[in-house]
């Protein structure tokens, strides 16, 4: 984008972790996808509740009161970052864990016979807890890949669909390729034949805009450790489906309270405070840099505009990055990258592989050089190791991109791999 200024000094004041050094180095964090680094604001929303508000929800008392006031914020913040209404916002431990409850709860109304489609490029959170299904007697079918373009392969989707089909659980990025999928028109496919959709954002939420009304999913999951929060998984449920499913819970027989009724136990709320402190630094960028993208901005306002602003920056900033990233280690012999071609939809995720080499060994080569990056499956194990097959040789390497890196990370990755490779 032309006079595009990303205020990366700024962005890099926030976050305390990014002034420690390997060997003199400055550490390069780039293990995003597996969680980024936290912004001291986050920590602080965390420790102002646990030093002055910690109590439990509905006690006639004030911390009580101050609790629940701080649980319903983090929803609304939440709506504005999902577009969508704050009772549509439910907090549990975890994205696995999430969708381990959602399954299981979808499954009360299911019978033996029942269809669910997952597919070949998603996490394991997005597929372990449909398969779990087939022990009630739920036939689960796998998407295939198509490696041409690591893209889903729509044709495949189509002949799995059916009237039996119950459940579609489609990951939006891929933890592993990169790869962004047309979720919206996989989902009109599946609202065709009566099925609900369950989107795995969590790789896809710290790149790029959600959208929750204008794809027109039932549900959606994602991770606030992924986009500078604690560890908390984060749904999105639309009211009028979540209305009529039979959660398991607590309180078990009572199923009328949305969202509650997807949140078992006393929720983390020091966690959910903080989670609500990563999409304020969210919206924070955007304040910062939503002239550049007034265009895409009309018609938002508030809070929403802010954090659709702030997304907006990331993304925009991130891509020139990853599109250096992939076309000059893609120059170096023996290396091949595996995700979309330049072109197609992607977040800035790069993974590969050193022809000879172990992934595992290129990582610790890195790490020694405070080069973070992650190796091995990622738990996108079916795409890792069967459709690609590459656990013999440790998996892909994974160089993930957050806003706080620069371009020295990416130019000292790039000589580190090039002088692995020389070895
Ligand atoms: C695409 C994707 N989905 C799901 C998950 C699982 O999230 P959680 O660790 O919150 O269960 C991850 C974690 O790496 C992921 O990258």
């Amino acid at each position: 984008m032309n006079g595009f200024d990303f205020d990366i000094d700024y962005v890099r004041e926030q976050f305390p972790c990014l002034c420690k050094t390997v060997n003199g180095k400055p550490a390069a964090f780039l293990d995003g996808p597996g969680g980024t680094q936290v912004p001291r604001r986050v920590v602080d929303r965390i420790s102002d509740y646990l030093y002055y508000r910690n109590a439990n929800a509905h006690g006639c008392y004030k911390t009580s009161k101050e609790t629940e006031a701080l649980h319903s914020e983090a929803r609304e913040t939440f709506a504005a970052f999902f577009n969508c209404k704050p009772e549509e916002v439910a907090f549990g431990e975890s994205s696995s864990g999430n969708n381990f409850k959602l399954a299981l709860a979808l499954v009360r109304d299911m019978k033996p016979g029942d269809e669910v489609i997952i597919t070949d490029i998603d996490h394991e959170c997005n597929r372990s807890p449909w398969r779990t299904l087939q022990e009630h007697g739920i036939i689960v079918k796998s998407v295939k890949i198509d490696l041409e373009t690591y893209t889903l392969d729509i044709e495949d989707y189509k002949s799995k669909l059916s009237n039996k089909t119950k459940v579609v659980a489609i990951n939006w990025a891929s933890n592993a390729t990169g790869t962004v999928t047309d979720v919206k028109t996989m989902i009109e496919m599946a609202h065709a034949v009566g099925a609900l959709t369950v989107i795995d954002a969590v790789h896809y939420a710290p790149h790029k805009v959600i959208d929750v009304k204008n794809i027109g999913t039932d549900f959606l999951i994602c991770s606030a450790y992924k986009f500078f929060g604690p560890h908390v998984g984060v749904v999105y449920a639309k009211a009028e489906v979540l209305d009529k499913v039979r959660t398991i819970r607590v309180l078990a027989d009572d199923n009328t309270m949305v969202p509650e009724k997807f949140e078992t136990g006393t929720p983390n709320f020091e966690s959910i405070c903080g989670c609500a402190g990563a999409i304020d630094f969210i919206a924070d960028l955007g304040s910062k840099h939503e002239k550049y993208f007034k265009e895409q901005l009309t018609g938002l306002s508030g809070k929403r505009k802010q954090i659709v602003a702030g997304m907006l920056a990331i993304d925009t900033y991130e891509e020139p990055l990853a599109k250096k990233l992939r076309k000059e280690l893609s120059n170096i012999e023996g290396i091949t990258i595996y995700g979309p071609p330049e072109g197609y939809e992607r977040t800035s995720t790069v993974s590969f592989t050193i022809a000879g080499k172990n992934s595992n060994d290129v990582a610790k080569f890195l790490a020694e050089r405070g080069i973070y990056v992650w190796d091995g499956d990622f738990y996108a194990i079916e795409i890792t190791n069967h459709v690609l097959k590459l656990g013999s040789q440790g998996g892909l390497v994974r160089v993930g991109l957050a806003p706080y890196n620069t371009i020295d990370d990416i130019e000292r990755t790039i000589k580190a791999v090039s002088d692995f490779c020389k070895l």
